[in-house]
Order: C-alpha cells, then sequence, then structure tokens
C-alpha cells in the first residue's frame, strides 16, 4: 500500500462555493482573533514588552503586509497598496528588538490598512478559480495566510503574557480533569508509520511529504509534564545539581540565573506563577509552561527518561494500530472542537491532565493536540524529497540552524494552524513561549507485548 493512497484530502469533497466559504470563514476567525489581542491602548500598542518581541502594533502591519503580498499580489494580481512599506515588515530585515526603532504605522493606521487588505482579499477570493495553480489549489494561499496570522496571534498572546500592569484579556476556565486516574506511560508499538502528508490540503513544506519512518518499541507519558510532577523536580534541587542537565544546558541556566519556570516565583506557602497579569498559586493539574527545551531535558533525565523524538511523538499522535493508518489528529480525521482540544485562545491557560479524553489517540495518549507545545530531541532537518513552497525563507533557510522542534500546539493556538503534521521549531533557550513537554523511553525488552 503507497503512503498516498491511504491518505485523504478533506478539501476535496467541498464545492467551490464551499470551499471559499471554509477559507472565509477561517481568515474571519483569525482577523476576531488578532483584533481581540490589539484592542487596549495606543500606548500598549507601540510599546516594546520585552526586547524578544515585536511591538503589538508591528505584528498587527505585518500581518497585513504579508497578506498584501501574498494574496491582493501574488493570488490577486492587483496593484500595491503600500510598496513603501515592505521592507519595514520583512521578518527577515529587522530583528525584534530594533523594530520599535523603524517608521512603523501607528495603530490607527495600521488597522485601516490590515482592513483595506482583508477587503481585497475577500473580493479576489470569491473571484479567482481555486485549481490549476498549485498557489490557488484548494485556496491554499488563503490557508497559508490564515495559518501566518494565527501564528501571530500566538506570538501576540505571548506578548501580553509579557505585558506588565493589570489583566486586559479574559476567557472562561478551561475544563477539568473529566478522565478517571490515567497509566502514567503507553507503549507504542515499534515499526512503520506514515509520517508528514502529501494530501493535506493546507500543510506546509516542512509537513511534505509523506513517508515511511520506523521506530523502535517505547514508551511515552499518557499526559503532558504537570506542574506538580515538575515542582517535585525543582524542591528536590534539580536546578542546583549538573549531573541532570547537558552541559549546555547547565551553562545556560548558570548564566541566566534560572531557578524555575518563567514567571514563576517561589513565596512562603510554595510555587505562584504570574500568568497574562494574574497572580496565582502554580495549580498542580495542569501541564508546566514556559519551560526551555534544556528545562525539559534535564527533568527527563531527573526523571529516569528522555524526550520524545519528533518521529516518536508523531507516531504516538497519528498511528492507528487497528488500521495501521495514520490518522490527522489522534481522535481522528475529523477538525478539531472544543471536545477534542484546548485550542484557540478560548481558555487563557492549559487545561488539567485528563480533560480532554476525547481527543485520546488511538494508543491512549492524552492532549497531545492543545494546552502546551511540546520539546522533542530532534532538530528541524527536511523530510526526504522536500520541495519549498512558495518560498524558501518559509522552513529551509531554518534547516539545521539551532533550533529543537515543537509539537501538538497550545492553548493559544488555533485549530487552522496545527493537526498531527504541524512542525513548529526554536531556539533551545526559549520559553516565552507556550512550551511543555512529555517524556518517553524505550521499551526494555521483557516490556514489549
Ligand atoms: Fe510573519
Amino acid at each position: 500500500m503507497s503512503v498516498e493512497s491511504i491518505e485523504t484530502n478533506p478539501l476535496r469533497a467541498l464545492s467551490p462555493q464551499d470551499l471559499r466559504a471554509h477559507a472565509a470563514e477561517a481568515l474571519t476567525r483569525a482577523r476576531e482573533r488578532s483584533v481581540a489581542l490589539t484592542d487596549i491602548d495606543d500606548e500598549e500598542l507601540v510599546r516594546q514588552h520585552s526586547k524578544l518581541m515585536s511591538p503589538l502594533v508591528w505584528d498587527l502591519a505585518h500581518i497585513g503586509s504579508q497578506e498584501e503580498l501574498w494574496l491582493v499580489r501574488d493570488v490577486g494580481g492587483r496593484e500595491a497598496l503600500r510598496p513603501d512599506i515592505d521592507d519595514i515588515y520583512d521578518a527577515f530585515q529587522h530583528a525584534r528588538a530594533d523594530r520599535p526603532e523603524l517608521p512603523l504605522l501607528g495603530p490607527e493606521e495600521a488597522r485601516k490598512y490590515v482592513s483595506e487588505v482583508r477587503e481585497k482579499s475577500f473580493d479576489i477570493l470569491e473571484n479567482v478559480p481555486l485549481q490549476g495553480r498549485r498557489l490557488t489549489q484548494d485556496a491554499f494561499a488563503f490557508g497559508m495566510i490564515t495559518q501566518h496570522e494565527q501564528q501571530h496571534d500566538e506570538t501576540m498572546l505571548a506578548t501580553h503574557q509579557l505585558r506588565k500592569g493589570d489583566p486586559v484579556l479574559h476567557a472562561p476556565a478551561p475544563p477539568s480533569a473529566r478522565s478517571g486516574r490515567l497509566p502514567a506511560e503507553v507503549l507504542v508499538p515499534g515499526g512503520a508509520f506514515t509520517m508528514g502528508t502529501s494530501a493535506e490540503p493546507w500543510a506546509l513544506d516542512n509537513e511534505r511529504p509523506a513517508h515511511e519512518v520506523a521506530v523502535e518499541a517505547f514508551f511515552i507519558d499518557t499526559t503532558p509534564v504537570t506542574c506538580g510532577a515538575y515542582t517535585e523536580f525543582l524542591d528536590s534541587g534539580g536546578y542546583q545539581d549538573p549531573k541532570w542537565w547537558s552541559e549546555r544546558g547547565w551553562a545556560y541556566r548558570s548564566e541566566h540565573g534560572i531557578n524555575a519556570p518563567r514567571f514563576w516565583k517561589r513565596e512562603q506557602d510554595g510555587w505562584w506563577r504570574t500568568r497574562f497579569g494574574v497572580h496565582e498559586k502554580v495549580p498542580a493539574a495542569e501541564p508546566v509552561v514556559h519551560v526551555s527545551f534544556h528545562e525539559a531535558e534535564a527533568y527527563a533525565a531527573w526523571a529516569g527518561k528522555r524526550l520524545p523524538t519528533e518521529p516518536e511523538w508523531e507516531k504516538a499522535a497519528r498511528f492507528d494500530p487497528a488500521t495501521g493508518r495514520s490518522r490527522r489528529f489522534p481522535w481522528g480525521d475529523e477538525e478539531p472542537t472544543p471536545e477534542h482540544a484546548n485550542l484557540g485562545q478560548r481558555h487563557l491557560r492549559p487545561a488539567e491532565v485528563g480533560a480532554y479524553p476525547a481527543g485520546a489517540s488511538p494508543l491512549g495518549v492524552h492532549q497531545l493536540i492543545g494546552d502546551v507545545w511540546e520539546w522533542t530531541s530532534s532538530g528541524f532537518e527536511a523530510y526526504p524529497g522536500f520541495a519549498a513552497f512558495p518560498y524558501r525563507e518559509y522552513s529551509e533557510v531554518f534547516f539545521g540552524g539551532d533550533y529543537r522542534i515543537l509539537r501538538g500546539g497550545s492553548f493559544g493556538t488555533d485549530a487552522a494552524a496545527i493537526r498531527g503534521t504541524f512542525r513548529n521549531w526554536d531556539h533551545p533557550i526559549r520559553r516565552q513561549i507556550f512550551s511543555g513537554f512529555r517524556c518517553a523511553r524505550d521499551a526494555r525488552p521483557g516490556e514489549v507485548g
């Protein structure tokens, strides 16, 4: 059986009219988030809340600028609206730390610009043929731009987390644990599975093509590592003992004086954290978030385990042992619903482990999608047969760099920008992102059934 024949493209079943409506709905949902995240005082929009981040007003106009380049100029073949600002909003030209010094559009101007671009994009979506050209096949360009905006919405959410002052974002609490007591770990059988995709219509170039990868049998944690479990590592002196850390991780920890996950502080009565301006006790049952790769790796060593490789993570998430097929999501091929996963900034925190039994994989692994991005031990490399599309700067220029792969998305990620094959990458020191992890370990000979 070829890997192609067992994959399905969910958009091919839609009529052209429904495909246009699907793309329009995805673009609109992204814009609603962008508007909500920038609905704050002008002064807060233009301020740089951290050297790690752009001013929010840069993200906003950059979203419009990318949309203008791809949808208005390329797909639509229309005249440029603002060629004069192309350079300012080119992420490759200016590091985040330098962006406040640029002659940025002001808040009012930025809002007006993104609305004008969007109006043209909708007109183009109505009129351009959605076939015949790879960029428009299955409305790919519209999906790509939706994902780009959603990714910046997650970045802007991370900026909000770094912002000082009273809370400005509000959302209901996520569901509590609904599963009974879960086993600590799950055995994933050894053997080949289909990794990546050739059929997923809005998958980005680095997720392609589908290919066979073999892994040895291994155990993976049923859920992400919780704050409660992580606190044991902290309280047993894990941040003071180099034996759990890689040489590089220890140097980083020592140099930056890192003694706990970012935004955590030890008080008289235990660990507290700041979350979008709220000061609260660290919740034991929630996945730990805001840890770097180095911290995740050290915890795993302390626990007598290791981080999963990227293929291991994807096999645990997608492989269905009953059919031998890889699913689009752990629960199946259908799009995420609020029953499956904590996505889309519906809640401003990860949910307790066990909160999404309907989202478990066939092997019984929980919360792979949503809640926290999960560090893997793998670097960012091209899959065999990779072809850059639609531009080298999307992925190719990052291959082989000093990155680790993160998988699964967080509570800040929209459903349009996550799936079982989606690959995120970041520097191993990063922790302002919504990053957590789960552990894995080799299966010993007597343990493989
Ligand atoms: Fe961007």
